[in-house]
């Protein structure tokens, strides 16, 4: 059950921390996979770590000609998981307060990001009759929060809209196009200030399940949908946040 030998996978942003996870669940459920990141070290020693069955493969996701390049240099993708979401130069800041310059790198990765890589893909997946496409999402996507992220929120929903258009003009092709909207995810491998574990400590303690989730916890929820067995779900958004009503 849930075995992707043979297929594929492409995850953005794979570098570090939930991406990471997926790419390493991906792999042990059988699939081959393209370890996509910004910075081409960080892709190069994900990809060391995970192994033979990890490539890494380079490039900005919201850079349309850098997408179509890299992704036709890697050839048939059959999994697309579209995690990178977090611009380097992410704050939380009221949407009163954030200067005009900076709202763009939130809508360029969430919504231009996935409308790139999508469009690298989708006629070979179309071609071939099976396709999987997942989007990473936030709780700052489904919900309004009032922590400072309007901007990367509406980034979040944009993708999210974009995901349920796409699975209905393609589910007739064996193309299924689903979202994780995640709660609040432990920084896995990223030095964090004192201050910063200080808030997560007390956020995780809000959850029902009492603890943040992992990139191992949305790898596995990857897995399912990346799988055969998941030909029937398509055009979801699925809250993966430990319980949390609002995230
Ligand atoms: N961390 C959380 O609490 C949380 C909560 C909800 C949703 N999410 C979502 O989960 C996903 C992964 O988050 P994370 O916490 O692992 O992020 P992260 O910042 O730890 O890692 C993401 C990686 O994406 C890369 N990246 C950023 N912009 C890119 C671009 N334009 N092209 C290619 N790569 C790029 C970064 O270099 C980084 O290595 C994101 O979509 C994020 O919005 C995270």
């Amino acid at each position: 059950m849930f075995d992707l030998t043979g297929k594929t996978a492409l995850i953005t942003g794979a570098g570090q921390g939930v991406g990471l996870g997926i790419a390493r669940k991906l792999i042990e459920a059988g699939a081959t996979v393209f370890v996509n990141d910004l910075v081409p070290e960080r892709a190069a020693s994900a990809a060391d770590q995970l192994g033979p069955n990890a490539t890494p493969l380079p490039f900005n996701v919201a850079d349309f000609d850098e997408v179509e390049a890299a992704i036709a240099s890697a050839g048939q993708i059959d999994i697309l998981v579209n995690n990178a979401g977090i611009p380097p130069s992410m704050r939380a800041i009221k949407f009163r307060d954030l200067p005009r310059e900076e709202w763009a790198p939130y809508i360029d990765v969430n919504l231009n990001g996935v409308l790139n890589c999508v469009k690298a893909v989708i006629d070979g997946m179309c071609d071939r009759k099976w396709g999987r496409i997942i989007t990473i999402s936030s709780g700052a996507g489904t919900e309004g929060l009032n922590i400072g992220v309007s901007i990367y929120g509406a980034g979040k929903g944009a993708g999210i809209s974009f995901m349920r258009h796409l699975a209905v003009e393609n589910a007739r092709d064996g193309v299924t196009a689903n979202t994780l909207a995640l709660g609040l995810m432990a920084r896995e491998g990223v030095e964090e200030t004192e201050e910063h574990r200080t808030v997560t400590a007390h956020m995780a303690k809000t959850v029902p399940v009492g603890r943040l989730g992992t990139g191992a916890d949305v790898g596995f929820a990857c897995v399912y949908l990346a799988s055969e067995e998941a030909a029937w779900i398509t055009g979801q958004t699925i809250s993966l946040n430990g319980g949390s009503v609002t995230n």
